[in-house]
C-alpha cells in the first residue's frame, strides 16, 4: 500500500471543487445492468472503487468506457450472468449492488459476499429479507450467496433498520418485479433519490424516494437514458472541516449545503465562521474553537462518515467534546492514531471523549480505513512537522485527486 506524507503547520488558502458521490456512484454503476440499453453517467468520480466496479463489469462481458471527461458509458447487451467470485466481490462492500440488480434483471445472481471490515460486521440480512419477500430463494453459506426466483413479486417490505445499501439493493430488484413494492422506513440519504431519479429516466415507476416510503411499480423493460452522479456530501464535509482546522481561506465549490446541514449547525456550535452560499461554502480557520456534542444519526442527522474527519478538528476545541457513534460498533480505531500525535482522548463503548486543545505533533499513523485515513490527513495538516500515514490507498478508494487537490491549495502533501 502506498503512504501519504504531509510536512503540517502551514495555512491552507485557495478553492477545491467537489467530485461526484461515491456512494451514489457505486451504486449507479451496477443498476446500469438493470437497463436493455447503454446508459451514459456524467460526474462519476475517478477512484478505486469505481475502477473496481468497472473491473466487475467487464468480467461479466459488460461494454463499459470511462472518457477522461468523469463521464462513463455501460451497455450490458452482451452481458453474461457468471458467478462473481471473491477475488472481485471483496474489492468492495457497494459489489453487493451487483446482487440486486442481477436479480431483478436475470432473477439469477450468484456472488462471493465477504461480510465485514474495519468499522463493523456489516451484514446484510436486511437485503436478503427484500429479496426473499419478492419472492427469492437464498442459498449459500455465509462466504457464497446464491439467490435465485422464478418470478418476482412485488411485495410490502418493512426495513428494521433504516440501512442505505438494502433500500438500493432491494429497489434495484423491485424495479423488475411484477406489481407494486412498498419499502418502509426507507434511509433517505441524497443518494437515494439520485439513484431513483436515475432508474424512472430508464422508465422505472418509483415513487417516494428521499422519504420512508418507497413505492415501487415493477416494469419489464427498461431503456437507455442519461444521468449525473450527486456532488459527494462527505467529501464536501471533509474538506470544510479541513478548512476550519488549518486554512487562512477556503472556498469549496459545487456542493449541497442542505445535505450537509447537520455538519454545517455542528460547526457553527463550534464558532466557526462560514460564508454559505447556493452551491459553495468559505470557511476561515476560527481562533477560538468551542468544544461539542455529536450523536452519529440515519440522514438527516449528523453523519457516521464525518464522525472521524470532525474528531480531528474536536482535538483543538476548548472543552470536552463527545462523539457518540450509534451506526457501526467499531469506528473508532483512528482515534488511536490521533493519540500518538498528541491528541487526548478516551473512549467508551460507543462514546469516545476528545479533550482540547491539544497541539498534535507529526508522527509515522495508520489509516485504518476511508475515512479514518480523511481524518488523520486533516490532523496531519495540523500537527506540527511530518506525518506519514500508511495504508494511504484506503484514503484513494473514495477521494478524487485528493493529493492535487489538497497541493492545490497550499499543502505540503504527497503520495509514495
Ligand atoms: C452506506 O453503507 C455507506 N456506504 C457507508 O459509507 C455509510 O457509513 C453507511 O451507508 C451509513 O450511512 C455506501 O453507500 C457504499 P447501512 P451501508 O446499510 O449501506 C446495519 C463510507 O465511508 N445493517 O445503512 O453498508 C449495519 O450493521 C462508507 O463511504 C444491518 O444490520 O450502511 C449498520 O449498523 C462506510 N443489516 C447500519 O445498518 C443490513 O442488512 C448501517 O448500515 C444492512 C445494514
Amino acid at each position: 500500500m502506498r503512504k501519504i506524507i504531509i510536512n503540517g503547520g502551514k495555512k491552507l488558502n485557495g478553492e477545491i471543487t467537489i467530485s461526484g458521490a461515491k456512494n451514489s456512484a457505486v451504486a449507479l454503476i451496477p443498476a446500469a445492468l438493470l437497463s436493455d440499453e447503454e446508459v451514459v453517467l456524467n460526474n462519476v468520480p475517478n477512484i478505486s472503487d469505481v475502477d473496481a466496479l468497472e473491473e466487475i463489469l467487464l468480467y461479466l462481458d459488460a461494454k463499459i468506457e470511462r472518457k477522461d471527461n468523469n463521464m462513463v458509458i455501460i451497455n450490458s447487451k452482451s452481458i453474461t450472468n457468471k458467478p462473481i467470485h471473491e477475488e472481485l466481490a471483496k474489492k468492495l462492500r457497494a459489489s453487493y449492488y451487483f446482487m440486486g440488480a442481477l436479480l431483478g434483471k436475470y432473477k439469477h445472481v450468484e456472488m462471493s459476499f465477504p461480510g465485514g471490515c474495519s468499522i463493523g460486521a456489516r451484514p446484510i440480512d436486511l437485503h436478503l429479507k427484500g429479496f426473499k419477500a419478492l419472492g427469492a430463494t437464498v442459498t449459500g453459506d455465509d462466504e457464497n450467496i446464491i439467490i435465485d426466483a422464478d418470478e418476482l413479486n412485488g411485495a410490502d417490505i418493512y426495513l428494521d433498520f433504516a440501512s442505505v445499501g438494502a433500500t438500493i439493493n432491494i429497489m434495484f430488484a423491485a424495479v423488475r418485479a411484477r406489481g407494486t413494492t412498498i419499502i418502509k422506513n426507507a434511509a433517505k440519504e441524497p443518494e437515494i433519490p439520485n439513484i431513483a431519479d436515475y432508474l424512472n429516466a430508464m422508465g422505472a415507476k418509483i415513487k417516494g424516494a428521499g422519504t420512508d416510503i418507497i413505492t415501487i411499480e415493477g416494469v419489464d423493460h427498461l431503456h437507455s437514458c442519461t444521468h449525473s452522479v450527486l456532488p459527494d456530501r462527505i467529501e464536501a464535509g471533509t474538506y470544510i472541516i479541513l478548512g476550519a482546522a488549518c486554512s487562512e481561506k477556503l472556498t469549496i465549490k459545487n456542493i449541497v449545503p442542505k445535505h450537509i446541514d447537520s455538519l454545517l449547525e455542528k460547526l457553527k456550535e463550534m464558532n466557526v465562521k462560514m460564508d454559505i452560499k447556493k452551491d459553495s461554502v468559505t470557511i476561515k480557520e476560527s481562533k477560538k474553537i468551542k468544544a461539542t456534542e455529536i450523536i452519529t444519526l440515519v440522514y438527516p442527522g449528523f453523519p457516521t462518515d464525518l464522525q472521524q474527519v470532525i474528531a480531528s478538528l474536536m482535538v483543538k476545541a476548548d472543552g470536552v467534546s463527545t462523539i457518540e457513534e450509534t451506526i457501526w460498533e467499531n469506528r473508532f480505531l483512528n482515534l488511536y492514531e490521533l493519540g500518538k500525535m498528541g491528541a487526548k482522548i478516551e473512549v467508551n463503548g460507543s462514546k469516545a471523549f476528545i479533550f482540547g486543545p491539544s497541539k498534535l505533533r507529526g508522527t509515522e499513523v495508520n489509516a485504518t480505513d476511508l475515512r479514518a485515513g480523511a481524518g488523520l490527513i486533516v490532523a496531519a495538516l495540523e500537527a506540527e512537522g511530518k506525518t506519514v500515514i500508511n495504508n494511504a490507498d484506503y484514503i484513494l478508494r473514495g477521494y478524487e485527486n485528493i493529493v492535487e487537490k489538497l497541493q492545490n491549495v497550499n499543502a505540503d502533501i504527497e503520495l509514495v
